[in-house]
């Protein structure tokens, strides 16, 4: 459905708590089977990407139930270590648009009893598989491609998996995490390098769990292990939701917004530092109290931003950031540089093509390069007067990116979907609208 996103009326004002981590909450649930006993998971996100995960885990025979807000998933019947014996059912998993979902069951299921086909909607059988397909299949792993060569859907059967020692080809987690969870079921130990700055939630929760675990000067080795500890946490709030209030309240005239409870793990708050090297007032406020990730409260200000040079190692720990951190770009003195951002051409959607023209249809010069792209920053205000018709491509972070653009401009943005939001915040609007002191949606 389109939506319009009228120009805010007046400031952005108010204390807000984020929904729970997204990629947290996907680990959350699909790691808790691994444990001997329940595991007890509070905060949990309740979103359409990380229902995908939730659904494949119940649906693979992990016992799931809810006491009030918390989940309480245990092993179940859940498949157990080693290949898949004759006549076993096929199990269809749907990851819908879920990347997360996917890479990591692949990895989880590889050596386990388990015979399943895995697929999704028209975006993710659009996203590269091989990826995580190619190390896997190193390690032993069967894995066919039904169709096209690459892509969805896959077909997995457990088999017998050997430890292996894998350097990342892209700093992804995604990758990192596949190749982890392969290495549970594995024979001997398994090392992956050239993770960089990617998130690692992975690591974290499986060594909460007790998984023998090793992780030094961008090596992470891990020792086989299939009988885990159950995880008990509570799910920090999402610091990739908290980015897209936090740019609201710098761009919207006399606003001044707090996230609570905000996770600040530094594989995931890269562009606060961003957001202050583009002179954002910012202010943030770590919590005494830790559970598997640190947390904090984040403060931000309406402010004038200047450009800056985004590129580099770190880009992986704002890679999900990058179309926001080009929409306060289009409002800073000077151009800004992206670059080295070429990941997030496998997004999604292709986040620089659909970031690039959701910024011309706001009246902003945008140069498209194969890893980035430059921002021409309008300090004055977005260029154009009229509404300005933004093509989502069903992409959560764009939808999402477009709508804090559209606050800060004169004549408001047209969304083609709003309803894709519900991948990762599904409150997304009621807390923009809360933040106007209830008005201003339409
Ligand atoms: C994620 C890792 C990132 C990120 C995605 C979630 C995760 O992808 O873009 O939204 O939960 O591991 P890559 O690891 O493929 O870069």
């Amino acid at each position: 459905m389109t939506l319009i996103i009228k120009p805010a009326a007046g400031p952005l004002l108010g204390t807000v708590l984020v929904p729970g981590d997204k990629s947290v909450s996907h680990r959350a649930v699909l790691f808790a089977p691994l444990g001997a006993g329940e595991s007890r998971v509070r905060g949990w996100l309740e979103a359409e990407d990380t229902g995908r995960s939730l659904t494949a885990v119940e649906g693979l025979g992990a016992s799931v139930r809810r006491e009030g807000g918390d989940l309480v998933i245990g092993p179940g019947s859940f498949p157990g270590v080693g290949p898949v014996g004759p006549g076993t059912p096929l199990v269809d998993i749907d990851c819908g648009n879920s990347g997360t979902t996917t890479r990591l069951l692949m990895g989880l299921l590889a050596g386990r009893r388990v015979h399943v086909r895995l697929d999704g909607d028209a975006s993710l059988r659009s996203r590269p598989m091989a990826r995580v397909v190619d190390p896997l299949r190193l390690m032993g792993a069967r894995i066919v491609y039904e169709g096209e060569e690459g892509r969805l859907p896959v077909l997995v059967e457990g088999a017998n998996l050997t430890g292996i020692d894998y350097p990342l080809p892209v700093a992804s987690a995604q990758i990192k995490s596949a190749v982890l969870l392969a290495g549970l079921c594995a024979s001997g130990e398994t090392t992956v390098s050239g993770g960089g700055a990617s998130r690692d939630h992975t690591e974290k929760m499986l060594a909460a769990m007790g998984a023998g675990l090793d992780c030094r000067e961008d090596r992470v080795t891990l020792k086989p292990d299939s009988s885990l500890r159950p995880l008990d946490m509570t799910v920090p709030g999402d610091p990739s939701s908290a980015a897209f209030l936090l740019a609201a309240a710098v761009l919207v005239p006399g606003s001044s917004v707090t996230v609570a409870g905000t996770m600040l793990n530094p594989t995931r708050t890269r562009f606060l530092d961003t957001m202050a090297d583009m002179s954002a007032d910012l202010e943030i406020r770590p919590d005494i109290s830790e559970n598997v990730e640190p947390v904090g409260e984040v403060i931000a200000d309406y402010g004038a931003l200047r450009a800056c040079e985004i590129a580099g190692p770190g880009i992986p720990a704002l890679i999900d950031e990058l179309p926001l951190l080009a929409v306060l770009a289009a409002r800073a003195e000077g151009t800004t540089r992206i670059r080295d951002a070429r990941e997030l051409r496998y997004k999604e959607s292709d986040r620089i093509a659909t970031t690039a023209a959701g910024l011309r249809a706001m009246g902003v010069e945008v140069v498209e390069y194969e890893d980035g792209l430059d921002v021409v920053g309008c300090p004055g205000g977005f260029p154009t007067d009229d509404v300005a018709r933004i093509v989502t491509h069903g992409d959560h972070r764009i939808a999402m990116a477009f709508a804090v653009a559209g606050l800060a401009s004169r004549g408001g943005v047209a969304l083609d979907d709003d309803a894709c939001v519900a991948v990762s915040f599904p409150e997304f609007f009621t807390v923009l609208s809360e933040l106007q002191g209830g008005g201003a949606q339409s």
